[in-house]
């Protein structure tokens, strides 16, 4: 295995930050380290998942990013997993998405769509006839899940056949196929929260007795053949997937979260993919376990309070050489020019909770709630 000495980042002198310096890696020439990570907004049209007419310009606003990753997009309807969640299924959403990249590259920017399948984590009300939700094992999510009818109680999931599991596969080779019509300059995999592809390798929510579940090796098979599959289907350069060892979010339980993410690193480490990008909710710890299995670009995210991830997090990561670039979050929410304003020591504003998700305008296209930290 060729793993390479990770590097440590020599800060010019010219720069204030070690997040300011280029990042140069096989099929990345990026200006910078800092990125944007996936963010849900649930503005899109929740009948048709056509995203909001303002997403070209919300993206574009931020093309200043290291690489922008967007709001998961469901694969397919069974795997959408909230309202105002937009797809990347249809004629029309390639089109709607080729919109937005093509913005963004205009502004000098470059966008991966992040593939999200929500396995339990939906709703027989959100996912409508192509339901019920799909899932490793038929075991019900804890606590209430939120649909177009407000909070609600979760639903018992389906556990998926063989069959089902073979073709939610294809539908993930499918998606990334369209992204890349869509003009994407890759996929990124969302294997991390509690969604499908880590129902899969947790405990408590894989109780197959198949080549799926049981030993780390079958927990962990499932992502790696949706990683070979969308791999075949656009190349491994355009792949990334994002993982989050050990974080409980979504009602998961991971016994052994090392040992399944290092089984799982070194297996993915051997396809070229264009990155690996670990929400670090442990202080460092993933990091410190996977990183010296990755051999091409880490992205980190600093999850480990549930305060906005600070420039001097992502200073860390870089500095200690346990990432190569950091994906920030809700900094980028209220501060569309996140590199500039680090850059001139401005300080970060935020928006009010409300207005993550859904909110129409407020929050997303306009700014002016947005308050000082
Ligand atoms: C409004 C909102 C939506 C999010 N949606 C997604 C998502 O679609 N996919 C994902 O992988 N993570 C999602 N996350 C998690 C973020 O990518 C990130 O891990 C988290 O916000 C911690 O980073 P931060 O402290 O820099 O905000 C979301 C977070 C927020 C605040």
């Amino acid at each position: 295995m060729d793993v390479r000495v990770y590097r440590r980042v020599m800060t010019d002198p010219a720069t204030t930050s070690p997040l300011l310096a280029p990042y140069v890696g096989a099929g990345f020439d990026l200006p910078n380290r800092i990125a944007m990570a996936p963010m849900t907004r649930g503005r899109a049209d929740d009948l048709t998942g056509m995203p909001h007419p303002f997403t070209p310009s919300y993206y574009a606003s931020r093309a200043s990013a290291a690489l922008i990753v967007t709001e998961g997009l469901y694969p397919s309807k069974v795997g959408k997993s909230g309202p105002g969640v937009p797809g990347l299924v249809t004629h029309a959403h390639v089109r709607a998405w080729r919109e937005v990249t093509s913005a963004v590259h205009a502004a000098g920017g470059r966008i991966f769509a992040q593939l999200w399948h929500g396995g339990r984590v939906s709703h027989a009300v959100t996912v409508g006839e192509s339901g019920p939700p799909l899932a490793p094992s038929a075991v019900r999510k804890s606590g209430p899940i939120y649909t177009t009818n407000g909070w609600v109680d979760s639903v018992t999931p389906t556990a998926m056949t063989a069959v089902q599991i073979a073709g939610t596969i294809e539908e993930f080779g499918a998606a990334a196929r369209r992204a890349i019509a869509a003009g994407f300059d890759g996929v990124e995999l969302h294997g991390a929260n509690g969604y499908l592809i880590q129902q899969f390798m947790a405990d408590n929510t894989n109780q197959r007795s198949d080549r799926y579940g049981g030993t780390t090796a079958n927990r962990i098979r499932f992502a790696v053949e949706v990683v070979e599959a969308v791999s075949a289907a656009v190349g491994a350069g355009r792949v990334g997937i994002r993982v989050s060892p050990g974080n409980p979010e979504n009602d998961i339980v991971e016994t052994d979260p090392f040992g399944t993410y290092r089984m799982l690193v070194r297996e993915l480490d051997r396809l070229d993919l264009a990155y690996l990008h670990v929400v670090e909710t442990s202080r460092d710890f993933a990091l410190e376990q996977l990183r010296p299995l990755w051999s091409s670009m880490l992205i980190a995210n600093d999850h480990s309070s549930p305060q906005p991830s600070t420039q001097a997090d992502g200073e860390r990561f870089v500095e200690s050489g346990h990432a190569d670039v950091v994906a920030f979050g809700r900094a980028w929410l209220a501060n569309p020019d996140l590199p500039g304003r680090i850059a001139r020591g401005e300080p970060l504003r935020f928006i009010p909770r409300d207005q993550y998700y859904g909110a129409g305008e407020a929050g997303f296209s306009s700014l002016e709630s947005a308050v000082l930290a």
